[in-house]
């Protein structure tokens, strides 16, 4: 099988990547600009490397040549970013994701697993939240993810390309980017309390997330790629729970054997109040429950952080010490 993971050096595809390369006889080649994905994410990989936009249809088309299965995760994410910048969003998830599946079309790729986000459902009340709920996205963001399902669906019905979208739920684990200005909460908490600073909570705390490990998804996506009824469907990945933000902000601290409080700052717009997913459909279609819980991910995730960026600050000390 030949795989293509776009955004493959960014935190989620670099673990499909390393899934992907472990399986036998997998030829699994990575499309990514770098933009906010790191040479370091897939260091010492068996995988081929193609530096390229997902907006360059011409190099899209040659990285597409003779795949079975393309694992789209290239996207600019935060919805913060999108509120700052919708045009380079719109560009880069909706018109991106466009020339991604045209050139799969063009190349009779089997499959196309599409990484949408949980972000389409905004703000509703109905908890837990199922696939056949009405979209109602709340920031450029997740408009530009939805279109990108509207796309994938219709290259399904128009054109035969098996596509299947996975909504992703708050997704955390090692290698998720602590430095952005776009972090997303686990690696900006842990990023304060291990940097002697308060952690930064916008609004009160009291919001949820059903924040599910990478390994989890990374299972659902291996289980997307060769599912037999999964073509032309939507389907939540999460873990079917969730947890406030103050709580998760407490485990963290239990870890790391801290005691600090945060410090809470004006709620953001675009934010959703509460989020958790349904995840029965991913059960039926991909057989997928989640492995690994949220404690044992947020451990494992604790622990990753620690050694790297305690790492890191030796290395820096090191450097001046040496005067390098
Ligand atoms: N992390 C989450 O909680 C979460 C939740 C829901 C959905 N998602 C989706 O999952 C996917 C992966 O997210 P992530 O958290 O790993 O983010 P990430 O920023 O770590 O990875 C995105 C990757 O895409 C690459 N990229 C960006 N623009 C590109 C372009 N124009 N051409 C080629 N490559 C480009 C980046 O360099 C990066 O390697 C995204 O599509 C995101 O929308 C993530």
């Amino acid at each position: 099988m030949k795989y293509l993971v776009t955004g493959g050096a960014g935190f989620i595809g670099s673990h499909i990547a390393q899934q992907l390369a472990k399986q036998k006889g997998g030829d699994v080649t990575i499309l990514d600009n770098f933009s906010t994905g790191k040479h370091e994410n897939i260091k010492g990989l068996p995988v081929n490397v193609i530096e390229a936009d997902i907006r360059d249809l011409e190099a899209v088309e040659k990285a597409t040549k003779g795949v079975d299965v393309v694992f789209h995760q290239a996207a600019l994410c935060s919805v913060e970013r999108s509120i700052q910048n919708p045009l380079l969003s719109h560009e880069v998830n909706a018109t991106g994701t466009l020339k991604v599946l045209e050139a799969c079309r063009r190349n009779q790729v089997r499959r196309l697993v599409f990484a949408s986000s949980s972000s389409v459902y905004g703000d509703t009340e109905v908890l837990p939240k199922h696939e056949k709920m009405p979209p109602s996205p709340l920031s450029p963001y997740a408009i530009t993810k939805l279109m990108g399902e509207y796309y994938c669906r219709n290259f399904w019905q128009n054109y035969g390309l098996e596509t299947v979208v996975l909504r992703y739920f708050n997704v955390f684990g090692p290698r998720q980017d602590p430095d952005s200005e776009y972090a997303a909460v686990i690696p900006k908490f842990l990023d304060a309390l291990l940097g002697g600073k308060a952690p930064r909570i916008y609004g009160d705390g009291l919001q949820t997330r059903d924040f599910t490990y990478v390994g989890n998804v990374v299972q659902a996506n291996i289980a997307a790629a060769t599912a037999l009824f999964a073509a032309g469907e939507i389907i939540n990945v999460a873990c079917g729970d969730r947890w406030s933000l103050l709580h998760l902000l407490n485990c963290v601290e239990k870890e790391l054997g801290m005691d600090v409080a945060p410090e809470f700052l004006e709620p953001r717009s675009g934010d959703v109040r509460h989020s958790q997913a349904a995840i029965e459909v991913a059960e039926t279609i991909l057989g997928y429950s989640p492995e690994v819980s949220f404690e044992d991910g947020l451990k494992e995730t604790v622990e990753w952080y620690v050694r790297t960026l305690g790492q890191q600050s030796r290395a820096a000390e090191f450097k001046q010490a040496s005067g390098s």
